[in-house]
């Protein structure tokens, strides 16, 4: 795995990694940016894909038909739902769920993509490599689910993870996930705890978009470090 596309959805998630990194080549495809860096011996390109599920698949299309990367990472910051994760803790997830998906009319389970399934598993030996990472005891492994909404209502981030068991809700990692396990790529989704669905948590959101980011690109080095 010596070829990472990274994703990030926001600017401010992409530029705390950038900061960590060498940019050796900068290049448009439509209308995103992508940047070449060196990290030791590993190529990682990188791009910020915008908001929501739409966007993460494009992109992560994008990346494996173009790029010739060997793996895509998406990196970020996540509303936490789980009493266990609290903010700037990092949450590396074991599988998606797209939180938003409903064929229930249809006898399916919520979450259930026909010829997909409910959960997509990330990568095994990626999660065991980030498993083996500890940072003060603020690394958690779990579902992560994602959906075109920013949960803001408290009861709404309850349900998802009454549903799905899932440690915090983003808008991009799931559809990453379907892109990747359909093309079959080995990917990882990394997030960190900007915000805690409460009624008025886009106010936390803003408040430690720039911490969590750190956070989850602290994690990411430390994972690249490991990679073989
Ligand atoms: N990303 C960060 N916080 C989020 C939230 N509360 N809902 C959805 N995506 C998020």
């Amino acid at each position: 795995m010596n070829r990472i596309g990274i994703i990030f959805a926001m600017k401010e998630e992409l530029e705390a990694t950038l900061e960590k990194l060498e940019v050796i080549n900068e290049f448009k495809i439509f209308d995103l940016d992508f940047f070449e860096c060196k990290y030791k011996d590993k190529t990682c390109v990188l791009v910020e894909c915008g908001i929501g599920k739409v966007n993460a698949a494009r992109c992560s299309q994008i990346l494996i038909d173009n790029l010739e990367i060997d793996v895509i990472l998406n990196v970020g910051v996540a509303g936490g739902i789980s009493s266990f994760v609290n903010i700037c803790d990092v949450v590396v997830a074991d599988k998606l769920v797209q939180h938003d998906f409903d064929l229930r009319p249809f006898d399916y389970e919520r979450g259930f993509i026909p010829k997909v399934g409910k959960y997509i598993n990330c990568d095994e030996y990626l999660v065991k490599l980030a498993s083996e990472i500890n940072i003060d005891n603020k690394i958690s492994i779990g579902t992560i689910a994602s959906g075109d909404i920013f949960v803001t209502e408290e009861m709404m981030g309850k349900k998802i993870n009454d549903k799905f068991s899932a440690l915090c809700v983003e808008m991009e990692g799931a559809a990453i996930a379907q892109i990747c396990y359909l093309s079959n790529v080995p990917f990882l989704v990394i997030r960190s705890i900007s915000d805690s669905p409460n009624g008025n948590n886009n106010i936390t959101f803003d408040e430690f978009l720039d911490q969590s980011s750190k956070m989850a690109a602290n994690f990411l080095i430390q994972l690249l470090n490991k990679i073989n």
